[in-house]
Order: structure tokens, then sequence, then C-alpha cells
């Protein structure tokens, strides 16, 4: 059994396997990571620590915006603790309204006097009122507040090409025109940046349910009328592939390929199938889930080789980016809270979840440019949870903050020999890791132990490069579901890391069980 389902995991590993990702070791013995300095690869390009926030649950309201008389401190309206949380963190990007909230999103609604704005119903989430308090202006404003490049999703399943065109306009015409001037009356002179537009959200699913063939002709048609100013750039990201779904790039990439600069797919980590009904409580779960849920994380390298093979197959020079636009964990609900809300609790084994994630996007950073993080505040796999004035930053916005040197570094290519950690029929290699020359010089390496009982001796041998110095930091604790609530916000921090050595181009140290070290050469 065992066997079989290392052979099966190779079998998805196929671009680990690829870089040399050993299988076998002694268990008893030293994993080994070698990082080639000579090798220098792909920019990890700083948008694969992307945000997504949609008008979901307490996301944007409470999660972002409070309103300037609230008695939260907020800095015109936008809570204080998570703009300085978001701005530590130097979150590049935020993906914004939806998510299905995109498809059935007119931004004319939320623009003009905020009391006057149009109150509708929350159909995909929770069927609650929705009274556009939050629209384009404060999106925007928000974005520019905490230095991130504002991802706008754009409504394709129920809106005309012109609506689009027209918001697009609003936000980046600096001329006089009467959308400018709207914008200019609305509060606003200067045009903002969209760096990134979306071409609506799951084509395949909420945003209309199309096929392949009828979602690319949309993204044609949609994408034609996309446009900006001169000297403006702007990425057009089409709406990709939920999970495996080859077909799906095919078809856009034929069809559509050579209008758009980007494909978004979705692959969201579930520890169990939606349709087995069995319960994904986010604390309290055993090892067999701690396993499997890291496996099934882990599923989307594969999935991102598969995409990348198709669209190398029509764009060889990978000017198209792929983008995960959505990605993270997706458990129950937290009991006692509106279902449509997806309020789930963070632990350790979403900081795990998250640090194998980048180090499989520095494997694959030469297609993979961006990836949002579902989502930023209060929903699924989140950075910070709030409950009134309250606010926790949950241990998957700590993984985000070890690794936020990684932003725009030079991704050094990494061989792992790695005995395996196995709990019943799920097996992964124990240590992952990747290693990134920051733009700064540091060499930082990130490593993590997916097994939950036993330490890893690790040797990183430094193969062409050069260190006097190495600090590091580490996440980890003693529960698997370890977290932070509002009556203990502090129970798992990362702490500093010092028993590791640097002796003769080779850094030694042990990871303890179910931890996450981030290294830093100098
Ligand atoms: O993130 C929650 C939802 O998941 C998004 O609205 C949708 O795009 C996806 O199905």
């Amino acid at each position: 059994m065992r066997k079989i389902i290392a052979f099966t995991l190779m079998a998805f590993a196929g671009t680990a396997a690829a870089q040399g990702v050993s299988p076998v070791q002694d268990p008893a013995g030293t994993e080994t990571v070698v990082i080639h300095g000579d090798r220098p690869a792909s920019k990890f390009d700083r948008r694969l620590f992307g945000q997504f926030a949609e008008h979901l649950g307490t996301g944007i309201y409470e999660g972002i915006w409070v309103g300037k008389d609230s008695k939260i401190p907020n800095v015109d309206g936008y809570r204080l603790d998570v703009v300085e949380a978001l701005k530590a963190i130097k979150v590049p990007v935020i993906r914004w309204p939806g998510g299905c909230f995109a498809d059935e999103y007119h931004w004319r609604e939320g623009i003009g006097p905020q009391s006057q704005r149009k109150v509708k119903i929350n159909t995909n989430w929770g069927g609650v009122l929705e009274d556009n308090r939050f629209g384009t202006n404060e999106f925007m404003n928000f974005a520019e507040l905490v230095h991130a490049d504002a991802y706008v999703s754009g409504n394709v399943g129920s809106a005309p090409p012109f609506e689009m065109a027209e918001w697009l306009e609003y936000m980046t015409s600096p001329t006089g025109s009467s959308l400018a001037r709207e914008r200019a009356a609305n509060g606003r002179k200067q045009p903002w940046k969209v760096a990134m537009f979306g071409i609506g959200n799951e084509l395949w699913g909420c945003g209309g349910n199309m096929r392949a063939e009828y979602a690319a002709d949309l993204t044609r048609r949609y994408g034609t009328f996309l446009k900006v100013p001169k000297g403006v750039s702007l990425m057009k990201i089409a709406s990709g592939p939920n999970e495996d779904d080859y077909h799906w790039t095919e078809v856009m990439m034929r069809e559509a390929g050579s209008l758009i600069d980007g494909i978004g797919m979705h692959y969201y980590t579930l520890p169990y199938d939606w349709k087995t009904g069995q319960p994904r409580p986010s604390l309290g779960f055993d090892e067999e889930t701690w396993a499997r849920t890291l496996f099934k994380a882990e599923r989307i390298e594969a999935i991102i080789d598969g995409h990348s093979k198709v669209m190398d197959r029509y764009d060889p020079a990978k000017r198209v980016a792929l983008m995960v636009d959505e990605w993270g964990t997706w458990y129950d609900p937290d009991p006692g809270t509106n279902p449509g809300f997806l309020r789930q609790q963070n632990s350790l084994r979403d900081a795990l979840v998250a640090s194998l994630n980048f180090d499989i996007f520095a494997r694959h950073a030469d297609r993979l440019r961006g990836a949002n993080i579902a989502q930023m505040v209060n929903v699924l796999q989140a950075m910070m949870l709030t409950d009134g004035a309250r606010m926790v930053k949950t241990p998957t916005y700590y993984v985000f903050d070890l690794y936020k040197g990684y932003q725009d570094g030079t991704v050094l290519p990494v061989e792992i020999q790695s005995r395996w950690y196995t709990k019943d029929q799920w097996s992964l290699k124990a240590i992952s890791a990747s290693a990134v020359r920051g733009t700064d010089g540091v060499l930082h390496v990130g490593l993590s132990n997916v097994d939950p009982t036993k330490p890893a001796k690790v040797a990183v041998k430094l193969d062409g490069l050069t260190g006097a110095t190495v600090s590091g930091r580490i996440l980890t604790a003693d529960t698997m579901d370890a977290h932070n609530s509002f009556d203990a916000p502090h129970a798992i921090e990362p702490a500093s890391f010092d028993d590791a050595v640097l002796d003769h181009g080779e850094v030694r140290l042990t990871l303890p069980p179910k931890s996450i070290v981030m290294l830093d050469l100098r």
C-alpha cells in the first residue's frame, strides 16, 4: 500500500521529481536541501502574495470598512488595525469585489453619496442586504492606502460590455470626459491605477455556467472594450479553470490567448470533497485529517504544472501569466455563524498549507506570476479575524510575514532529499523548502516540517553561495490546531530561531515537528 501511494504521489509531483526531489531517505538520518546559487531562476513575483477581498460575510463590512463615525479606530472609515497589519506584510495586490459577487455587481450602484446608494440582496452569500457603502471610490482609495495594486473583477455574467468599459474609464481616465468629471465630483480628481482587470469570475460556474467555448468568445468580446489611456498599462485577466479543467485553459488560450495577459485558475484545499458531506471542522481535527489536508494542498502543484504545459503550447514565450486567483483552505463555517459567511478559524495547519504553497509557487514562478489567497479578512483562510473592535492575526498571516522577503526576489532552485511523512493512506515529503535571493541581497530559505510528531534534522547545502551569518524565525506550536482567538490573541506567533549553525557552506538545524522556519543568510 505504501509503495502504491508513493508511486501515485510521484506521478502527481512530476515537476518536483524533475527538480531532483528524492523520496527515499533513512528516517533516522539527516534530510538535505541543496540550494543552487549558481542557477538563478525566475523572479518570485510579489503578486504571488496577493489577497482576495469579496463582498462576503464580514470580509468588507467590519473586516475593512467600519465607517468614519465608528468607535473602532479608523482612518477615513478603514479600520486602523487591519490597515497597519496589511502594510506590515507589504500586501502587493488586492482582488475585489468578487468572486461570485463580481458577476452580479453593477459599479454605478456603488458610487456617489453612500446614503443614496442602491440596497440589494447579496444572493450568493447569505442573502443579506448589501447597501453598497463600500464601492469603487472606497476600494480604490483603500488599495492606495495600503500601497497595494488594485485588481478589479468585472461583470461578464449579467452586464453588457459597455458597463465594464465605462467602469474602467471612470477609474482611469485623466481627461475631462463625463466619467472623469463624475469621479471628480465624487471626491477623486486624479485617476487611480488599476493594475489588473478580471474579465468575469468563474464563468464556468456562478459567473454564468458557460462552456469554455462560449466563455472564450465573451472574453474576446469584453476584453476588446477594456481600454486605458495611452501610457497606462493594464493586465487583462481571463476567468480561468476550476482546478484541473485543462480543456478550459486549452480553449481560452487557443481562442483568446492573444488578447489576454493572464488567466486566473481557482484551487481550494478541502480535506473532504463537497459531495462526501463529511464534516470539515477548522479546529479539533485528528492527525489523519492533518495529513489529508496537506496532501490535498500539495495537489495544486500537479495542477499548475498541467495548466502551464497547456499554456506552453500556445505561448512558449510565457507572455500570458498563470494566476491562482483564489486559493486556500475551505472548512465548515464556525458553529453559530451564518453558513453563507464562510467564517472559519485558522490554525497551524493553515500556516503549513500556506508555506507549502509558497514553495510550490517558487518552483513554477516562470509561468505563475500572481496568486490571491481567499480571503483577506474574516472569510475562509483569512489573514485576520475581527470581532467588533477586536482583531487577531492568524497563523496564515504570520506565514505571509515570514515569507515577505521573497517578494520580487530571484528564485534559486533547490533539491530536497527527504523521508516520507505517512499517515494512513496519505504520504508526503516531510520536508518542503524554497530559496529566494531577496531584492535586498539577503538569501531567504523557507523550510517546513509537515510531520506533526517527529523533528527533522536538516542540512542546507549552499552550492555556489556564500553566507557569513544566519538568523531565523520559526512558527510552531504544541498542537496541530493551535490558533489565535480573541481571548488568547498571541497563542501562536513567530519567534526568533537561533539554532541554525552555519559552517563550511552548510547550515545545520533541527526543525521541530509541524514547524516553519525562515532562515536569512547574509
Ligand atoms: O471565495 C469564495 C468563492 O469561491 C468565490 O466567490 C468564488 O469565486 C469561489 O467559488
